[in-house]
């Protein structure tokens, strides 16, 4: 299986994760729910504890949701099991070879974590082939270089977690790599998400795209 080298991070944190949820990521969540629609199957790559799966369980027909840290889905189907969801399948497996047939897929969505990837391009890629051509990609991912502040910030937060980000993004670079991928970016914007301690708080990019070649 493909990986990168930094799941232990992931697999210590899957217990305390969602301790860092806040009101500036239930927001994105109901966000992502609105522009995902109400679709007939979703993916969600590098899922975690899986808060966007849950939500868009609500309004899918079936969500598919995959993470590379066992634990992480661990938790998700727990949370699952709890509140009674189940129409969420789940899937330990990388987001850079996907386990999935072309084209079945009416949204892909990648939340805070391509920034996490040693290799983005290849999940983007993977996301790209499973996609519809009439389906859409919604890739919301901190841009910690977006601003010099925020990068300061970043790595203040960084330093104390333990958190590594393989890419430090603008909204332009992220976008840029992933129409490189065989997306056009339909919508972006720079979204802040604080949390407790962090005022102002970490830039987040907001970015919805389509395959290129739905786009005429
Ligand atoms: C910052 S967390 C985001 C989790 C979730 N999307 C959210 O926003 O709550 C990043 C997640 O990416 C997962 N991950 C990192 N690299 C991955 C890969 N190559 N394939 C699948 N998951 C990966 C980690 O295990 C972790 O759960």
């Amino acid at each position: 299986m493909a990986s990168d080298d930094y799941t232990s991070f992931w697999a210590e944190n899957a217990r305390t994760f969602d301790k860092q949820s806040n009101p500036d990521i239930d927001a994105l969540i109901k966000r992502i729910c609105r522009d995902v629609g109400r679709v007939q199957r979703v993916l969600d790559v590098a899922a975690g504890t899986g808060n966007v799966s849950l939500a868009m369980a609500r309004q899918a027909g079936q969500v598919d949701a995959l993470d590379l840290e066992p634990e992480m889905i661990a938790v998700l189907r727990e949370k699952a099991a709890a509140s009674g969801v189940d129409n969420i399948s789940f899937h330990v497996q990388s987001a850079y070879e996907l386990d999935f047939p072309d084209r079945v897929f009416d949204a892909v969505v990648i939340l805070n974590s391509l920034h996490v990837m040693k290799t983005p391009e290849a999940a983007l890629c993977e996301a790209r082939r499973v996609l519809r051509s009439s389906g859409v990609l919604l890739a919301p991912t901190y841009c910690h270089a977006e601003t010099r502040d925020n990068l300061e910030r970043y790595l203040h937060c960084a330093s104390r977690s333990g958190h590594k980000s393989h890419h430090l993004f603008t909204c332009d670079s992220l976008c840029t790599l992933i129409d490189g991928c065989g997306f056009e970016v339909m919508k972006r914007e720079t979204v802040e998400i604080n949390y407790e301690e962090q005022s102002p708080g970490l830039m987040l990019g907001y970015v919805v795209a389509c395959p290129a070649s739905a786009v005429s």
